[in-house]
């Protein structure tokens, strides 16, 4: 039992979140309350991110920051957990040695068991990084941010080797749940408040393939579309050598529940860079999963993840990515500067694009999408939108903000009982980040 305040604080992608949220499920039922503010609280926990070397130095400040609190506040403590606790776990409990708890990617089932042996006075830092270790959130219930949306992941772990990418050694081989497992949590969650799930998933589309019993996404979601309540289904992230058209097939048949957004990156636009990445696809491939899914299911949009400046990228190279994304015209992309990540094979290649020519790259990019997303936001003007109102809008908190089918943010006037159910939302106006609109009818 722990009668801890907590903050805990989360970097990277939504498999952190998700890891969060079931950490913090964990906490509650053993008897923890959480705090808004980091100052208020006698347990600090990080869930770090690997992924880039800017995600990584956020969290090194703030175990400096901490430094201080730990000294001077007694029975304070301070874990990190996550993709950094993974990979660097020991160099940080030796450059850091004020942390108490270091729990890898693998172990986090374990929290509330590592938190009371610090609490009995074991020596720390206390280290929990075996990377074969199985993980299990048994029956916990994750405690949300938001009643009616869920994030729900379905496979730990990824096998690809793109090349610069970091997560394959923090998060260790792919290992996917079963369906019913998958639909007791989901029916949990439902039964919890929950209208909206997104799966998640390294490569999503190579869900069950360990389990070599024909289990696949598409099944899945045919599992999952049977539960009353359960209003929308999400899922991330698509692979472009991986995604097939039983997928987009079945989007198309689920309709009402499967929500017509495909988070699928290219990385890049040119054949010589995605080899060099071992991306395992051409560009060609690319645009035929593109194509394959607006035939089968004409609603369904795009979103991209690039990553510009990677070893050896030309301009030629770069022209390619930005040819691409004007081609697929994507809903909404997130571009990154190449990283060089230890312990990965890229690590060998030259990092031979210079630091201005990555950001004009990026500036250029980011630049070409805006201007699309723009475009493509516009030509929502005057359709009604099926929006599920999140809250209030942080600019206007006489307004609300939702998401569409398509996860377009959204911001229309509107009473706080919408929050948590789907309205009819007629669209009004666009920015390339958001829409405008009105309640249908009103
Ligand atoms: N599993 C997902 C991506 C996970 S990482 C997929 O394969 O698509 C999220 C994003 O971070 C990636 O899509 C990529 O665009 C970016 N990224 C990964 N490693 C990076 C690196 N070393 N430098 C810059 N961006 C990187
Ligand atoms: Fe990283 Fe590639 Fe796996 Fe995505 S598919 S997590 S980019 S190794
Ligand atoms: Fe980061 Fe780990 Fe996700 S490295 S992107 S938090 S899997």
């Amino acid at each position: 039992m722990t009668n801890d305040k907590v903050y805990l604080l989360t970097f990277g992608c939504q498999m952190n979140k998700y890891d969060s949220a079931m950490v913090a499920g964990l906490l509650r039922d053993a008897g923890a309350v959480f705090v808004e503010n980091a100052a208020d609280a006698t347990l600090v926990l990080i869930n770090t991110c690997s992924v880039r070397a800017h995600a990584e130095e956020r969290v090194y400040n703030h175990l400096h920051l901490l430094k201080g609190r730990k000294r001077h506040t007694p029975g304070f403590v301070l874990g990190v957990m996550g993709c950094m606790a993974q990979k660097e776990g020991e160099k940080i409990a030796a450059r850091f040695p004020w942390v108490d708890l270091i729990v890898g990617t693998r172990m986090l089932d374990q929290l509330p068991r590592l938190l009371a042996r610090v609490r009995d006075g074991a020596p720390t830092p206390l280290l929990a990084i075996e990377e074969k270790a199985e993980i299990s959130f048994g029956e916990t219930l994750a405690r949300r941010e938001l009643r009616f949306l869920s994030y729900l992941s379905v496979m730990r772990g990824c096998n690809k080797r793109c090349t610069y990418c970091v997560v394959p050694h923090t998060r260790g081989v792919e290992a996917s749940r079963p369906i019913p497992e998958v639909l007791a949590e989901a029916t949990r969650l439902v039964d919890d408040g929950v209208i909206e799930i997104t799966l998640l998933g390294q490569t999503i589309d190579t869900y069950g393939r360990d389990l070599r019993d024909d289990t696949t996404l598409w099944k899945l979601l045919r599992a999952l579309y049977p539960i009353r309540g359960l209003k929308r289904i999400r899922f991330v992230t698509s692979h472009p050598r991986e995604c097939r058209e039983e997928l987009f097939a079945t989007m198309a048949e689920l309709g009402d529940k499967a929500m017509p957004f495909v988070h699928m990156p290219p990385q890049s636009g040119s054949d010589p860079i995605l080899r060099r990445m071992g991306r395992g696809y051409t560009r060609q491939r690319y645009l035929e999963v593109v194509a394959a899914a607006r035939t089968l299911c004409p609603e369904v949009e795009f979103c991209g993840d690039w990553i510009v400046g990677f070893s050896g990228e030309t301009e030629e190279d770069f022209a390619q990515s930005l040819s691409l994304l004007e081609e697929v015209r994507f809903q909404h992309g997130y571009v990154f500067k190449y990283s060089v990540r230890e312990g990965t094979p890229a690590q060998k290649l030259p990092d031979d694009v210079p630091a201005a020519v990555k950001q004009e790259r990026h500036a250029r990019l980011a630049a070409a999408q805006e201007k699309i997303s723009l475009e493509r936001n516009r030509s929502r003007i005057g359709v009604t939108e099926e929006v599920l109102a999140e809250g209030p809008s942080k600019s206007n908190p006489r307004r609300l903000t939702g998401r569409t089918r398509t996860h377009r943010l959204i911001h229309f006037p509107g009473e706080a009982a919408l929050i948590g159910k789907l309205a009819a939302v007629k669209v009004t106006g666009a920015t390339a980040l958001s829409l405008k609109g009105e309640l249908a009818g009103c």
